[in-house]
């Protein structure tokens, strides 16, 4: 994907700028780089920034902010769980800010290929960095108890068990590989859309998005990390 594919709107930018309240000479770690547009931003006030993504396809984006700032900013590919290993590798003294935006990004859910999305045939994939479980091996190897559990607490979807219950069916027919298979299959186990305001698969789909990328242990052990890194009247945001 090249920098300028499309163009990407940064949630609530002029709301976090105020919050982190960067100025010159203070260094400021984005935990969440993305496309860099909170990056920018900070840049532009003179800060330092340590970028942090997990997910290698950011470079190109980083590869832009270096060639406009330079030494002010660097990159470090590394989930932000590990934010205190990657300030010690940045080699700076004092950290004043951090912003974390947390979830997936637009980018990720356009591109068919990362698996994101069940309004786009892709590999049932949804894994950020690139290694580790994929959706696909969940729902083709999980129990139904710990299935359904995911479904229900991190997608907060009241039919978890019967879910659960059309995935381990289908699968044993077939495996799932494709992400409309699994749309498709949630689709029928829930008797069809009737109307919903949203896709019957929507809440699973994000269940295992959280799933797959252990988001919020990795949201603890950043925040954690964060506050500990911090110095006294450092300012922490999270969008
Ligand atoms: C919503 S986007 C950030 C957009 C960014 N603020 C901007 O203005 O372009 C979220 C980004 O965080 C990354 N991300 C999500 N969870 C992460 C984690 N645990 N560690 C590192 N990066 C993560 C994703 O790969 C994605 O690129």
């Amino acid at each position: 994907m090249s920098e300028d594919a499309k163009p990407h709107l940064s949630v609530m930018l002029p709301e976090v700028l105020a919050a982190l309240d960067a100025k010159s000479g203070d260094v400021i770690i984005d935990a969440t780089f993305g496309a860099g547009g909170y990056t920018r931003a900070i840049l532009a006030t003179g800060a330092e920034v340590i970028g942090l993504d997990r997910d290698p396809t950011v470079q190109v984006h980083a590869d832009a902010v270096k060639a406009q700032f330079g030494d002010r900013f660097q990159l470090i590919q590394t989930p932000f769980g590990d934010l205190a290993e990657a300030f010690a590798e940045s080699g700076k003294a004092r950290l004043d800010g951090a912003v974390f935006d947390i979830g997936v990004s637009s980018m990720q859910l356009d591109q068919a290929e990362r698996g994101f999305s069940f309004m786009r045939d892709g590999p049932l994939d949804m894994r950020m960095a690139d290694t580790g479980e994929t959706a696909a091996d969940i729902v083709n190897t999980w129990e139904h108890g710990p299935l359904a559990h995911i479904i229900k607490l991190y997608g907060e979807e009241r039919q978890s068990g019967r879910i659960a219950t059309a995935i381990l069916r289908r699968r044993a027919e077939q495996p799932f590989t494709r992400t409309l298979d699994l749309a498709d299959a949630i689709e029928k186990a829930l008797g069809g859309r009737r109307g919903a305001p949203i896709h019957p698969a929507t809440r699973t789909f994000q269940a295992l998005r959280i799933a797959v990328n252990d988001e919020l242990g990795e949201l603890e052990r950043g925040l954690e990390a964060a506050e500990q890194t911090l110095v006294d009247g450092g300012r922490l945001v999270v969008v």
